[in-house]
């Protein structure tokens, strides 16, 4: 958890404390980490919502991106749904992250619609972009 929380503070810029980090993972969790010997390099969080998964965060540490890990991480996670017997999955991005949105649009996902002032930031609030993909 410090190595997937020390990820987490430079990569969002509303970090998530540890203690919803260990919410999702107790509540119907369908998380990972992705480990390159010692080191986590990568996270995906994400639950079981009813008969869907919601996404709720995937992060790959920075030196590790734009290298398919990200990719890796969503076909994992879809495997994951399939046993569990889900398939669609739902989330919830900034309007202002353009890269997210970029990975979320190459793996199939769709905008469903806008939720506003869901984000905090520095000086106000932000929009959420919903996504979602069915498999
Ligand atoms: C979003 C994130 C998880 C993507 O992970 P990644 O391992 O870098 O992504 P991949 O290498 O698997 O890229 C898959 C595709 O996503 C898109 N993509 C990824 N990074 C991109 C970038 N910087 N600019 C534009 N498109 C990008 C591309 O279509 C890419 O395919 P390509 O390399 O064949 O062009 C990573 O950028 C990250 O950790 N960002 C910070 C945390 C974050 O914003 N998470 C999402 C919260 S909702």
């Amino acid at each position: 958890m410090d190595q997937v929380y020390a990820i987490e503070l430079y990569s969002n810029p509303t970090p998530w404390s540890e203690k919803i980090f260990h919410k999702i993972i107790e509540s119907r969790s369908l998380s990972f980490v992705i480990k390159l010997e010692d080191r986590v390099i990568g996270f995906c969080m994400a639950n079981r919502v009813l008969d869907e998964c919601h996404l709720q965060n995937i992060t790959v540490a920075k030196e590790y991106r734009r290298q398919g890990l990200g990719e890796f991480m969503m076909d994992i996670l879809i495997k994951r749904m399939r046993l569990a017997d889900l398939n669609s999955v739902l989330l919830e991005v900034r309007k202002s992250n353009h890269v997210a949105q970029s990975f979320y649009e190459k793996l199939d996902f769709e905008r469903l619609s806008e939720r506003k002032d869901y984000y905090k930031t520095d000086n106000g609030k932000e929009n959420a972009i919903i996504m979602h993909r069915i498999l």
